[in-house]
């Protein structure tokens, strides 16, 4: 293979933007050497939003949007490379996530649009992409598919650790000191904080979950939220948009409850769900690395710690990745995994048949 490097490019459920890395691979420890995030405009975000649940003409609608996906990836990638200060030719391959619209693993299928034959001819790179429909097709989740690269740099042999990444749902990976990794989804991270903030304060986000973080959870909704049977179930499992939506908060409303609390209990259901999954999978855990976007959620990480102690909870920058960037790595070095022939899923995690090679590849 020509080129050392591998750009990664992860979309994720937020529907905030799209983060791109440029990672060389070839040494001890990944390497970053640029990154770039482009945010979504707001009527392609709407688009997205709505593309999540059913609708008309969605298989049009889906594929325009596919379309305006790969622009904006495009773009992203152009600029992590001009920041570098690195040629095309010098990138092995793009490793695209895309962005998910459904995700069904028990009907046998999960759709991440993104067009990447187009992405492939804006950028004149290889690109690797549809990495979770060859685990479907063998039985599994399709997802989480980060904990292989979790495994890959954040475990330790002194010490049983958990990966947890807190984008628009929540992902848990288990890292004991030895034995099978596991990893789910345990839930909503950040969609329906974002959700509510944006209907509530009319903005994308509660920066520093400050505004959550001036009320007090109410705990007759808190509850009602916490019997859905997800977060009960045994893994493997992975959920998004299709289970955590508006629809499913508005069902557990009564009509009336002030915002702010109502944002208050958001936060508490997402630390509750989160803590209790991490102590019922691996209750030998002394370490949380966390990753994602809602690290920068302070009132949340303030509530993890809390419920976590004494296992430490301490952001993925210290293990030597910035948060906001594990996940568009680990789709980096999933395309590495991709292109050399080797597995890119974990069985233990998500339930699949065996290993397999993921994605599909579309020659620069
Ligand atoms: N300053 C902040 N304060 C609170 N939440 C934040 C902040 N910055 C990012 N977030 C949260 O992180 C989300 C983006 O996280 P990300 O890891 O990109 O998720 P995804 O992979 O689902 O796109 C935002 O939608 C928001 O909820
Ligand atoms: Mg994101």
């Amino acid at each position: 293979m020509s080129g050392r490097f591998f750009v990664g490019l992860m979309s994720g459920t937020s529907l905030d933007g799209v983060d791109a890395v440029l990672a060389d691979f070839s040494g001890a420890r990944p390497k970053l050497l640029g990154n770039s995030h482009l945010a979504f405009d707001p009527s392609l975000r709407q688009e997205l939003l709505a593309l999540n649940a059913q609708g008309s003409n969605e298989i049009e609608r889906s594929m325009l949007a596919g379309n305006a996906l790969a622009r904006i990836y495009a773009a992203a990638v152009a600029d992590v490379l001009s920041k570098a200060r690195v040629a095309s030719s010098d990138v092995v391959a793009i490793g695209c996530h895309g962005q998910t619209v459904r995700h069904r693993p028990a009907a046998g299928f999960t759709v991440q649009i993104g067009n990447a034959a187009l992405l492939a001819e804006l950028a004149s790179m290889r690109v690797v992409a549809d990495f979770r429909s060859r685990d479907v097709a063998a039985g599994g989740q399709g997802a989480p598919l980060v904990p292989a690269f979790h495994a890959a740099v954040f475990s330790d042999q002194a010490e049983e650790r958990i990966v947890l990444n807190l984008g628009g749902i929540a992902n848990l990976t288990v890292l004991p000191r030895s034995g099978p990794v596991l990893g789910f989804d345990s839930g909503p991270a950040n969609c329906l904080l974002d959700q509510w903030a944006s209907v509530h304060l009319g903005r994308a986000l509660d920066e520093g979950g400050a505004w959550a973080a001036g009320a007090q959870p109410i705990a007759v909704l808190l509850e009602r939220l916490l019997s859905e049977p997800y977060f009960a179930a045994a893994a493997p499992k992975s959920t998004g948009r299709d289970l955590f939506n508006e629809a499913w908060l508005r069902r557990a409303l009564q009509g009336g409850e002030d915002p702010q609390a109502v944002q208050a209990t958001l936060l508490e259901l997402t630390a509750r769900s989160v803590a209790a999954a991490a102590r019922r999978s691996s209750p030998a855990a002394q370490r949380m690395i966390v990753c994602g976007g809602g690290t920068k959620n302070l009132a949340l990480m303030r509530r993890l710690q809390a419920l976590m102690a004494p296992a430490a909870v301490e952001t993925s920058s210290g293990h030597g990745i910035d948060p906001a960037l594990v996940e568009a790595t680990a789709f980096a070095w999933l395309a590495q995994r991709a292109l050399e022939g080797a597995p890119g899923n974990m069985p233990s995690v998500t339930g699949a048949r065996g290993p397999r090679v993921l994605g599909a590849v579309y020659p620069g």
